[in-house]
């Protein structure tokens, strides 16, 4: 047996919304790697350009359609396309999601800026999926997965609102699992820690005094790369894999859920869950304080 036929996806189609970037490009090529049929929906022309040559260099049977999935009509436009190109659909990954720079504490936040989050954040999810269902149904059932974010699972100051909706992902996730169980379509999501993305430029954002403090942070010591929670995308796909898996949440976090606020000291020696910065680029080494004795 190859990797395709444990797959089982060769020849499928699947859609990645936000395909140009980030997840959904990690997502769309691993996918057209395990051999199915791609369709792209790219807000942005350069990415789905970018996107279109190299799942082409790929290989790939493909499909990149310039959508707002935010517009109804291009919604409506990009099942079009799919259905007279592919005629069918089995992978739908609701992948668009941004918390577009929002570090507001809630109570000065606005009307505006709730609708516009819940527009990138949601509203399409509904959209998109309520056109995806009957093409999955027509096909036998099919697999669905939704992009959370772990702060749907914890709680994160200045950023209530977008995490709001991002936690109204789990509560879709496991109804519409239990509504479309009969019809052989499983409903999943992936909720990632920090991943280094074009929205997310996680690396470079921590000072380099401070980047050994990384590996502390997480179980697994390092930031997400997109490939983590495509890998999990593939995993959900795959009926061969998990097609006993509906109405459930992978986080892709290196372990930080679990961890809660435990991390290791950095001398690792022992662990703590008190804030601690003794490496502060400023203080030397030997001065450091160790807050434990
Ligand atoms: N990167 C992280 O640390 C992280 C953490 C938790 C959750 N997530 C979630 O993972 C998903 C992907 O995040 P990412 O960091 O890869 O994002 P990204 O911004 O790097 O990539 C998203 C892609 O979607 C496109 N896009 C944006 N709005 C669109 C629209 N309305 N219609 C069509 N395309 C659109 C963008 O142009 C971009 O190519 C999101 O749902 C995000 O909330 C990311």
């Amino acid at each position: 047996m190859n990797d395709r036929d444990i797959l089982g996806l060769d020849g499928r189609v699947a859609l990645v919304t936000g395909g140009g970037a980030g997840i959904g490009r990690a997502t769309a090529l691993l996918l057209a790697r395990a051999g199915m049929r791609v369709a792209v929906a790219e807000i942005d022309p350069a990415r789905a350009e970018t996107i279109r040559t190299d799942l082409a260099t790929a290989g790939a049977d493909a499909l990149v359609v310039e959508a707002d999935v935010r517009r109804e009509e291009d919604v409506a436009g990009l099942f079009d396309a799919l259905e007279g190109r592919f005629g069918r659909l089995d992978v739908l990954v609701n992948n668009v999601g941004d918390y577009l720079g929002f570090k507001t504490p809630f109570e000065h936040s606005s009307d505006e800026e709730w609708e516009a989050l819940y527009a990138v954040n949601l509203l399409h999810i509904f959209r998109v999926t309520r056109r995806a269902i009957p093409f999955m149904r027509a096909g036998g059932g099919g697999s669905i997965v939704n992009l959370s974010t772990i702060e749907a699972f914890r709680g994160i100051p200045m950023t209530v609102v977008y995490a709001s909706f991002k936690a109204a992902i789990t509560g879709f996730t496991q109804s519409l699992a239990v509504e479309l169980g009969a019809d052989n379509i499983r409903v999943n999501a992936v909720a990632p820690e920090t991943t280094n993305t074009a929205q997310i430029v996680a690396t470079p954002r921590v000072p380099p005094a401070n980047r050994d403090a990384i590996s502390r942070w997480f179980p697994i010591g390092r930031f997400g790369e997109a490939e983590d929670s495509a890998g999990a995308v593939l995993f959900l796909a795959s009926d061969r894999l998990s097609g006993w898996v509906s109405g459930t949440t992978v986080h892709v976090d290196g372990g930080a859920l679990a961890a809660g606020a435990w991390m290791r000291l950095p001398d690792g020696a022992g662990w703590t869950h008190l804030p601690i910065i003794v490496a502060d680029g400023y203080t030397p080494p030997e001065k450091w304080h160790d807050p434990l004795t």
